[in-house]
């Protein structure tokens, strides 16, 4: 419980929950992200071989965040915060859906696409030049400016808050992720042992430890539903 005694719901989130509004997830289909190899544009090493190409990706992929709209698993989040109850959200997902839908506490573990960061000082982190980052933008520390994305091989920066935020939790929501990518995976580990946890995904039963209570639904079914029971049993209390 937080200080205030209201029950915490901690939610964690990966590319499933975005998945009906239109961004496509990781892990479905053939390996590519995009028709690009994840290597050559997900990667400390993809950088440095093509930094060009890898701007020009996430540029692209800036459009396709902007076009897309929150969905009703993204709205119920936000409207059980607004309803009162102490939600925070830990996503995997570098699109902005959760602010957007009105949710306040969003933690980003993987880092986030309309924002750009310095390719020499990751804290160094700014809003994004007007029509995309572009060769020759530097940081205040002369380095080039690059996305504000973790990729593959890199440190999560935000994970210690993130396990903290997790080792408070009185439930635990995992929404539309395939738990296959370290470390995110490992904070459903830190929740306290007493601490219930549903898993919200098409192949949740697939993907859940025994533990795991699975309920396999798409994000735009099985989160409203949920939301809307506890929002019932509150008003019953
Ligand atoms: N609703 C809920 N879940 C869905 C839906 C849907 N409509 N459609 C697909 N899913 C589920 C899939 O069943 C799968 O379990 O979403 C999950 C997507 O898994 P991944 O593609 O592996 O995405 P994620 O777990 O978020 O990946 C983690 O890996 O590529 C890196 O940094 C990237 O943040 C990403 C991380």
């Amino acid at each position: 419980m937080t200080a205030d005694s209201r029950p915490r719901l901690v939610v964690l989130t990966g590319a499933g929950i975005s998945a009906e509004s239109g961004l496509k997830t990781f892990r479905d289909g053939d390996g590519l992200w995009e028709n690009h190899a994840i290597e050559d544009v997900a990667t400390p090493e993809g950088w440095q071989r093509d930094p060009e190409l890898v701007l020009r990706f996430y540029n692209e992929r800036r459009t396709q965040v902007r076009r897309a709209r929150p969905n009703p698993a993204h709205r119920a989040l936000a409207e059980l915060e607004q309803a009162g109850f102490d939600v925070c959200i830990v996503t995997q997902n570098i699109d902005d859906l959760h602010e957007r839908a009105g949710s306040r506490e969003v933690v980003h573990l993987h880092g986030e696409i309309l924002k750009a960061r310095s390719s020499i000082d990751p804290r160094l982190i700014y809003p994004l030049p007007r029509g995309g980052i572009r060769l020759g933008d530097l940081c205040d520390k002369g380095g080039q400016l690059r996305p504000h994305v973790v990729w593959f091989g890199e440190a999560v920066p935000a994970y210690g808050h993130a396990c903290d935020i997790v080792t408070e939790a009185d439930l635990l929501l995992v929404v539309g992720t395939s738990l296959a990518v370290m470390p995110a995976a490992m904070l459903l580990h830190e929740a306290p042992t007493e601490c219930p946890c549903i898993l919200v995904d098409p192949n949740a039963s697939a993907l859940s430890p025994d533990w795991v209570r699975a309920i396999d639904a798409p994000a735009s079914q099985g989160v409203p539903k949920l939301v809307d029971h506890w929002r019932r049993r509150q008003r019953l209390e």
